[in-house]
């Protein structure tokens, strides 16, 4: 064929329906292609979060893979969390002296290289088996703040000797309150400033995904897990580290009868700074200031709770503005670029929170990819601040972002 047989063919293709349907087909895959990276020979190698996420997909089995991504119900939560971050648009600035961009930060006293903070995440040894450990080990070598889960699969102990350092305690209130007491004694004597309690999932929940995606795991749950008579696995608190030493006869993570008070008795019986996780409206965040709270985590525990539909960056203006500058609003929940992060600071967020992205680090390549997590999210956050001429992270203001019309 000639050079123009050649081109006369591809116009008339070009205008052929038939091939613009294909093309549209085939942009889905082409764009998995560059995402899905089975060669990743180290964590270095991952140019974004999502690199390592689609590796640790293959690594992770499914079961486990569930428990991690799934949302709720449909997953509606989970997926609006995620793209509320692309209804706004940074507002570049030019000619600013961006020779110095400074990310650090501090929270609760505690100076940190960046506001990006590793969330709590239960039973992280089902990604490595170093779990929390080597997320704390990671968060040392990055100066990252961590919160540890009552569910951490490794000890309190280990993870704050891996960490050098104070880790924040996330507490599941449980339903008796001698056992809180003893969770907040252990989290005291271990240096933890601060207690983030989570108070979005009062009374159970519905993760279909992870039960689906438990049928196809073919391994044998019973070989690690305490099953149901379906051979589900199912909550053990006997085994877990948090609950060593603590008779969980009859014990339950969370209480469904708890009411705002419970803050006040939180507050009479440790010396903890009190962070509530798990806030979504500004009536609540005018309550948690009333009854003492020190601070807040706007959350919908990563799409894991109640399937509201709402994005938690939808949350966060109206949390601001119910905690009036009194204490600091933290958020979290679909963050996967260093731009999220940008824009949820202008929303007047003091910290972000990652989940599920330094647990695809883990899953990958243990410690070193979470510390690639950090990184990464770290190096594009400061693109985005150099970009809009934002030098420090004060300097980060609501007039450097634009919700699209
Ligand atoms: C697998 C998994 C386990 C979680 N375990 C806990 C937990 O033990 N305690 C808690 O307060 N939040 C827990 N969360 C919620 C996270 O702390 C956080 O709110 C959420 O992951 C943020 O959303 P992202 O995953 O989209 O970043 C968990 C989330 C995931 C994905």
């Amino acid at each position: 064929m000639t050079r123009i047989d050649r081109r006369a063919l591809l116009q008339f293709l070009a205008a052929s329906p038939v091939l613009a349907g294909l093309l549209s087909l085939s942009r889905a895959p082409l764009a998995k292609a560059s995402n899905a990276t089975p060669t990743l020979r180290s964590a270095a190698e991952a140019l974004d979060v999502f690199e390592l996420r689609d590796f640790a997909q293959q690594v992770v089995p499914p079961a486990h893979w569930g428990y991690l991504q799934s949302g709720v119900d449909g997953d509606v939560t989970l997926r609006a969390n995620e793209a509320a971050y692309s209804r706004y648009e940074l507002r570049g600035r030019r000619f600013v002296d961006v020779s110095h961009v400074d990310l650090s930060t501090t929270v609760f006293g505690m100076r940190v290289a960046s506001p990006i903070f590793c969330c709590p995440i239960g039973s992280l040894r089902a990604f490595n088996p170093d779990g929390e450990v080597a997320v704390a080990a990671a968060a040392r070598t990055q100066n990252a703040l961590q919160i540890l889960s009552t569910q951490s699969s490794c000890s309190l102990e280990d993870v704050t000797a891996a960490r050098r350092g104070p880790v924040w305690f996330q507490l599941y209130t449980t339903n008796r309150f001698d056992v809180t007491r003893k969770l907040l004694k252990r989290a005291e004597a271990a240096g933890c400033p601060v207690v983030a309690v989570t108070v979005d999932l009062p009374a159970g929940r519905n993760t279909e995904t992870a039960a689906r995606l438990r049928r196809e795991d073919t391994r044998t749950c019973s070989a690690c897990h305490v099953v149901d008579a379906r051979g589900n696995p199912r909550l053990s608190l006997a085994t877990e580290p948090m609950f060593q030493g603590i008779d969980t006869k009859g014990l339950a993570l969370t209480s469904p009868s708890l009411t705002w008070d419970f803050i006040k008795r939180l507050k009479d019986a440790t010396t903890l700074k009190v962070v509530i996780k798990g806030i979504e409206a500004r009536e609540d965040a005018e309550l948690a200031v009333e009854h003492g709270a020190d601070g807040i985590i706007v959350s919908n525990h990563g799409g894991r709770a109640l399937e509201s539909g709402r994005a938690t960056l939808e949350s966060l203006p109206g949390v601001v503005q119910g905690a009036a500058g009194r204490i600091p609003v933290l958020v979290d929940g679909g963050v996967r670029r260093g731009t999220d992060v940008y824009k949820a600071l202008a929303l007047g967020a003091s910290a972000v929170g990652i989940g599920r992205p330094y647990a695809w680090g883990l899953a990958a390549f243990g410690q070193s990819g979470v510390e690639r997590v950090l990184k990464i999210l770290n190096l594009e956050f400061r693109l985005a601040m150099v970009g809009c001429g934002a030098r420090s992270i004060r300097e980060i203001s609501a007039d450097s972002i634009i919700a699209k019309g």
